[in-house]
């Protein structure tokens, strides 16, 4: 089976109006039809309508986040639902970023209910999973991989509404990568998990990105890994020249 590369940009809680604009506008101008790789950029919700109605020939827009509320509406304040961030134009939204898991002390049982959410609103959803450091030291890291999937991945979920996203901890924003022989382990192995899951057919179908420390210099080497379906950008995503040079590694 072959998969389109994804490329997407994590913009976290960076950007505004202007230079949001100015930036979206760049990725977007790059983005042709006919391209032989998919574009999805994330920018903070406050942007997200204004960059979603953008006008472009190619090139998805999803969230960081959405509501684990169980209603599409309703008395749950600061939050926003799936189908507000469908409505806004979106198609994808990540939710269980490391720093949500992290900083928001979000479990696998929250992630996986916004995964549903997103995926009953119309969205893709980009389920994020990774080790920490000390996990991986105590040579945990597939199992942990293992649970996260298990825990975060709505067993309905498609390759149409899924996607999974392999980011190390320890790897974000941090210069550090494993080594290619542990990121394909590491893909290897929430493949086959997914595949007790889903079922092999979604599967295989099913798009795995890795993220963490992923620039211009190590984007070709990464992307070249065996079950390595495209990158998961943060600092190098705000940055026309890096993102796009990045994406150019596919062309
Ligand atoms: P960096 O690319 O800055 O390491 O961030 C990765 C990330 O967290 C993307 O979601």
């Amino acid at each position: 089976m072959t998969r389109r590369k994804l490329i997407a940009g994590n913009w976290k809680m960076n950007m505004k109006t202007a230079d949001g604009k100015a930036l979206a506008e760049a990725v977007f101008d790059k983005c042709r039809p006919g391209l032989p790789f998919d574009i999805l950029i994330c920018p903070p919700m406050s942007l997200l309508g204004t960059i979603a109605g953008m006008n472009r020939s190619a090139g998805a827009v999803g969230a960081q986040d959405v509501a684990e509320a169980p209603k599409p509406a309703g008395a749950y304040t600061g939050d926003i639902s799936a189908e507000m961030v469908k409505d806004l134009g979106a198609a994808y939204t990540l939710v269980g970023h490391s720093e949500r898991r992290t900083l928001h002390g979000e479990t696998d049982a929250v992630v996986r209910t916004k995964a549903a959410n997103a995926i009953a609103a119309g969205l893709t959803a980009v389920v994020c999973i990774g080790e920490t450091l000390a996990e991986r030291e105590s040579g945990k890291t597939l199992d942990v991989l293992r649970t996260q999937v298990n825990g975060s991945v709505p067993p309905d979920a498609t390759a149409g509404t899924c996607v999974v996203a392999y980011e190390p901890v320890w790897a974000i924003g941090t210069g550090k990568v494993p080594t290619n022989a542990d990121v394909a382990e590491a893909h290897a192995a929430i493949r086959a998990e997914l595949g007790k899951l889903l079922g092999a057919e979604t599967a295989d179908a099913l798009r795995i990105l890795y993220g963490g420390s992923v620039k211009p210099s190590n984007a070709a080497e990464l992307l070249a890994i065996d079950n390595v379906d495209g990158a998961l950008i943060g600092g190098a995503s705000l940055k026309i020249e890096d993102f796009w040079g990045i994406a150019e590694t596919q062309q």
